[in-house]
């Protein structure tokens, strides 16, 4: 059996957070509705102490979200987690998520505070945001660079106080994978009641590690993974949901992990967040980019016709796409060619087809892509072909 992995998207929050992707509130509505739509088990709408417009937009998709959870984001300070139980205390399933760092560093230099005044607040915040709402998610900022001793005391406290979500950020994207594993399993081994919380992992990619160290954390007893949409968030993002469900997915036999996310909701939860932001996807973007199940190459192109797993390790209709994409390039070979033309409507014998070719691979020195018109054009050069009805040119290639 299975064991299921939660989803908790934080595309609205730390996603948003980052230069150049804040949405306003009915583009957040908009897209925490695609969020319910891919099964994501919790929505982390905003931090609503940010500012109005923020508390305002949790409020609202705590207001209409039914299957998601939504979470509030909140330091341990009470007007913060008063600001949270107000935004989220209409949703179906509210969660208030409050955080306090726990490293050296960030005791020192940003939070001023001993390592006892750092529990003393993570308890109080914990149990405070308690009286509230059931459901509570305590995270210390920064675990992954905290003296992992500090951090058992602090997590035990925050489960006594009342946290039924324990989560361990890897803030600033540092952790190696087996680190990243060592410190998750370590928590499982020295927290005495870490079987009353889910434990929570929260990935930053600062060094592209951020999907390799949330896996690793959930072979080493995580039980809820933190991501967004296109891995967007804080520097270099955070773990991409994509990525994670479908390595989940795909080699679910040698994981055994699931979840409960509808894949085909994948690549139109990726594309409308990339409408919203204006921001496109990097073409060779794992899963969702434009190239993630495009050919080009002549040996790829003849295996892929001839049978998709040659080079595809999931169907394009797994993560909501129609079909793949055979590109005609300059490396593209006349299988792949003649396939096109057929789908294009043109029935070559192999002299013509030798000669489009020789036009094709022409052009394609010049330009990088060859597109369906301009094949339009080399074939009605060619005379005794015309050009096929419109409706018969297929578009997607
Ligand atoms: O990266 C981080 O530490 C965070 C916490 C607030 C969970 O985003
Ligand atoms: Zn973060």
């Amino acid at each position: 059996m299975e064991k299921q992995i939660k989803i908790f998207d934080t595309t609205l929050r730390d996603g948003e957070q980052s230069p150049g992707y804040s949405m306003n509130k009915p583009e957040k509505l908009q897209l925490a509705r695609k969020l319910e739509e891919l099964q994501v088990d919790v929505i982390e709408a905003g931090f609503p102490i940010a500012s109005e417009g923020d508390f305002e937009t949790v409020k609202k998709i705590a207001e209409t979200i039914t299957q998601s959870s939504v979470a509030g984001l909140c330091r341990t300070t009470p007007i913060d987690i008063e600001t949270a139980a107000k935004a989220v205390e209409k949703a179906a399933k509210p969660r208030i998520h409050t955080f306090i760092a726990t490293s050296d560093i960030h005791m020192k230099y940003k939070l001023c505070k001993s390592r006892e005044e750092v529990i003393e607040s993570a308890v109080k915040g914990v149990e405070m945001a308690k009286s509230y709402c059931d459901d509570v998610e305590f995270s210390a900022e920064d675990a992954s660079r905290s003296d992992p001793e500090f951090l058992y005391q602090v997590f035990e406290a925050a489960i006594s106080a009342g946290a039924t979500v324990i989560n361990v950020p890897d803030t600033v994207g540092y952790a190696l994978p087996w680190e990243f594993g060592e410190l998750i399993k370590g928590i499982r081994e020295n927290v005495p009641n870490i079987d009353d919380a889910v434990l929570s992992v929260h990935c930053h990619n600062d060094l592209g590690l951020a999907v390799a160290n949330s896996l690793t954390a959930v072979q080493n007893g995580a039980q809820q993974i933190e991501c967004t949409i296109n891995g967007i968030g804080e520097r270099a993002g955070n773990a991409s949901l994509e990525e994670i469900v479908m390595a989940i997915e795909t080699r679910k036999k040698n994981m055994n992990f699931s979840t409960n996310i509808n894949t085909k909701e994948i690549y139109p939860a990726s594309q409308l967040l990339a409408q919203i932001t204006g921001k496109g996807v990097q073409p060779n973007k794992a899963i969702v980019g434009d190239n993630a199940f495009a050919h080009e190459a002549g040996i790829h192109q003849h295996g892929v016709l001839k049978n998709p797993l040659c080079y595809e390790i999931m169907t394009p209709e797994s993560v909501g796409l129609t079909c793949n994409k055979i590109v005609i390039g300059k490396h593209s070979g006349r299988f792949a060619l003649g396939k096109k033309l057929e789908e294009m409507g043109y029935d070559l014998n192999k002299e013509d087809l030798n000669t489009a070719y020789q036009s094709v691979t022409r052009l394609a020195d010049k330009k990088k892509v060859v597109e369906d018109h301009d094949l339009v054009s080399i074939i009605s050069m060619m005379n005794d072909q015309p050009a096929p009805e419109p409706q018969k040119i297929a578009s997607g290639g």
